[in-house]
């Protein structure tokens, strides 16, 4: 069997076309685009990629964006201070802030210092007990966009064993809420959990959000499962040439692909559906701040994952 492979390129485009549709519509009611504030602080340079091309995306979709690049020495009261004004600016729809933050920065602060109607990663503590909780809020882009994916490759999720590898805030834990909202059987797995593969062999739907370069082997997969790979590492590539790299998800693609039912490459897989998703979860804000209700795109996706 070979694989299915998941378009998260085509998918991308698609959804920053319903995007830009109902941002034209938005401004034409309103007299304002949506605005999308994005924080960076330092130089990082996988961040700064991030940042322009999150930028770039926004102004393509017919939304404000503003940048606010700062100086990694910046105190933490500082970014502070700008959180505050970026709370108050009515232009501002959406703030987030790209991380890692520097050393001396309490990131979880910073975080909870976002309005949680701004809050566009879904990394505030209120949005997160939302979600856990199963009601409506922002929801963080990575996990949304995979569940999209997985709403366009298979339809109804509920009663389908899902193991999610890797328990951090920013995916897998969101990850687990959204499947489990979605009526899935959900496992969490993680670099404790002893007979890894074997976990993973159980399940329907396998996401591998651990930051670890192509861990997930063809023969942990159960055949014709489908695998979403949230990974995105550089490692060397000496057979482009010296010194040269190339992308890599957490799931080795090539064993993969021969087992798996459906599966996301990297690049091209996950990666686009994350800056799409932001800018939709923009959009949500800017309606949500104002009292209205979003476009029926979403309602309608809820009531398919979720209904
Ligand atoms: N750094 C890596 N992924 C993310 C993300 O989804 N949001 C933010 N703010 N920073 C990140």
């Amino acid at each position: 069997m070979t694989a299915r492979i998941i378009d998260g390129k085509a998918q991308a485009e698609a959804l920053r076309k319903e995007v830009a549709a109902d941002v034209a519509r938005f401004t034409a009611a309103h007299g304002a685009a949506p605005g999308l504030a994005v924080v960076l602080v330092g130089e990082d340079p996988a961040s700064r990629v991030y940042v322009a091309s999150k930028a770039k995306q926004t102004v393509e979709v017919g939304m404000r964006s503003f940048e606010h690049r700062l100086d990694a020495s910046t105190p933490e009261a500082d970014l502070l201070a700008l959180i505050a004004r970026l709370n108050a600016d009515d232009a501002v729809d959406g703030i987030l802030v790209q991380l890692p933050l520097p050393k001396h920065v309490d990131a979880t602060k910073v975080l909870d210092a976002i309005s949680p109607a701004k809050d566009v990663d879904g990394f505030h503590v209120v949005n997160v007990g939302r979600l856990s909780t199963g009601q409506s809020c922002l929801v963080p882009c990575t996990p949304y966009g995979s569940m999209m994916l997985l709403d366009a490759t298979l339809g109804k999720l509920s009663g389908l064993e899902a193991v999610v590898v890797g328990r951090s805030n920013i995916v897998g834990k969101p990850m687990a809420q959204l499947l489990l909202k979605a009526n899935c059987t959900v496992t969490v797995a993680h670099s404790r959990t002893r007979d890894l593969a074997g976990v993973c062999r159980r399940a329907d739907i396998l996401v591998a959000a651990v930051g670890i370069p192509e861990m997930v082997k063809g023969d942990w997969i159960k055949p014709g499962a489908t695998v979403i790979d949230v990974g995105i590492n550089r490692v060397p590539a000496p057979e482009k040439g010296a010194g040269k790299t190339r992308l890599v998800g957490d799931v080795e693609f090539a064993s993969a692909e021969r087992v798996a039912g459906a599966i996301t490459p990297v690049p091209g897989g996950v990666g686009p559906m994350t800056i799409a998703t932001l800018l939709a979860n923009t959009l949500i804000a800017a309606h949500q701040r104002r009292g209205l209700i979003p476009p029926d795109f979403f309602a309608a996706l809820d009531a398919r994952l979720f209904g």
